[in-house]
């Protein structure tokens, strides 16, 4: 595979020569959304499909979203992948949510029938997409990057981050280069994501509707809409418990850069948390490698040096979902050996503080409350 830039500007010809790329079996191309780069393949190709796996070394029973840029390409995918014509529509419940937040950082799932093998109908979704799954998440986009090569190819994308599995998703073209140089022939370079965090992921056809990924979309909005009031969020699945996955993506090591990482969160305002026990003995413990303090809070007394790396993790629920990835990928670039991410209680406690604790939960390999 030739080699992208690492900075493949998004010009007419560039997005051309993406959208080339999709609609070659087996071709991949990194692009930006408004949540975070993806590694994009053709949908409904095998070859396609089976190379996105390949390229993040993601495990196979992860299913990835399929993206789309207009209500008739879902359309065409609900018809081609329903065996009972008259099951062929758009579940209701997600009109409302439609309505209001497409195109937008929020995923469905829809039902599909596993059994389906028409070779004649080019909107077959390939069964790598979902791994025998019998639902399919979709997503419309609002990047325009996004939307204009979904178009131009004319082709439902699946596209996962792009990033390698268990790394922490890109948000920057810099990221996907660093990820799959030598893997990908191109990377659309957008600038930063907006957002910086992954697609809400949410399941309608469950009563009550089900959060399986708190990302992009606020809970708070979701809830607002029709049908959605009563929208279960607990995320409590434990990875060796006998409870079902109920997404897959869930159960896998995720976000970790190379450093250790704590996630240090200060549960009473008043106190001053750069002066507790905890925080002296992990920056203290060895001095001779690099430290980082990520923090929502400052950093107290701490000053920068060669071995203590500060970085402001922002103070917004906003700030903190934009800042948060590109941090921990920095880190591993200055060879960081601990990371110790300081928030407030008051952030996680707020209802879109989800996504946050969610990810850094799992990028941390310890939580430490103050
Ligand atoms: O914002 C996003 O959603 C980004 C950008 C590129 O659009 N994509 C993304 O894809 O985050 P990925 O593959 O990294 O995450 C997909 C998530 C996983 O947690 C997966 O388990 C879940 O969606 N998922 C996909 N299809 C599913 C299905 N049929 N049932 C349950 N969960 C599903
Ligand atoms: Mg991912």
């Amino acid at each position: 595979t030739e080699s992208p830039n690492i900075n493949d500007p998004v010009t007419e010809r560039n997005l051309q020569k993406a959208a080339k790329i999709i609609t070659q079996a087996g071709g991949l191309v990194g692009f930006p959304t408004e949540t975070v780069y993806g590694l994009g393949g053709s949908a409904i190709n095998d070859e396609s499909t089976a190379n996105i796996f390949k390229a993040k070394n993601r495990p196979s029973d992860n299913p990835l979203i399929v993206h789309i840029s207009s209500m008739n390409q879902l359309e065409r995918i609900i018809t081609a992948n329903t065996n009972n014509p008259s099951k062929a529509k758009i579940p209701e419940i997600y009109k409302p949510l439609i309505e209001k937040f497409w195109p937008g950082p929020v995923s469905i799932l829809i039902p599909i029938d596993t059994s389906i093998n028409d070779k004649n109908n080019p909107y077959v979704l390939s069964k790598n997409v979902t791994n025998n799954l019998d639902t399919v998440a979709i997503r419309f986009p609002s990047d325009p990057v996004a939307r204009s090569l979904i178009a131009l190819s004319d082709t439902p994308i699946a596209a996962p981050s792009a990033n390698t599995s268990t790394k922490p998703s890109p948000t920057m073209a810099s990221h996907v280069y660093h990820d799959l140089k030598g893997k990908i022939p191109l990377i659309l370079d957008g600038g930063n994501c907006n957002i910086g965090l992954e697609s809400t992921v949410i399941n309608g056809l469950v009563s009550p509707p089900t959060l399986l990924r708190p990302g992009g979309l606020s809970i708070k909005e979701i809830k607002k809409v029709p049908g959605f009031e009563n929208l279960v969020t607990e995320l409590n699945i434990k990875k060796d418990s006998n409870e079902p996955v109920r997404t897959p993506g869930m159960k896998y090591k995720h976000y970790s850069p190379n450093a250790m990482v704590y996630l240090i969160i200060n549960t009473k305002p008043e106190q001053n948390i750069f002066k507790s026990e905890a925080i002296g003995k992990l920056i203290n413990a060895n001095e001779t490698s690099k430290s980082a303090l990520v923090s929502e809070l400052g950093f107290g007394q701490f000053k920068e040096s060669d071995n203590l790396i500060l970085r402001e993790l922002g103070t917004t629920v906003k700030d903190i979902q934009f800042n948060m990835f590109r941090l921990l990928r920095e880190m591993d670039q200055l060879s960081v050996k601990r990371i110790l991410l300081i928030v407030n209680n008051s952030t996680l406690e707020d209802e879109d503080g989800l996504a946050i604790i969610n990810r850094l939960g799992k990028a941390a390999s310890e939580k430490v409350y103050i």
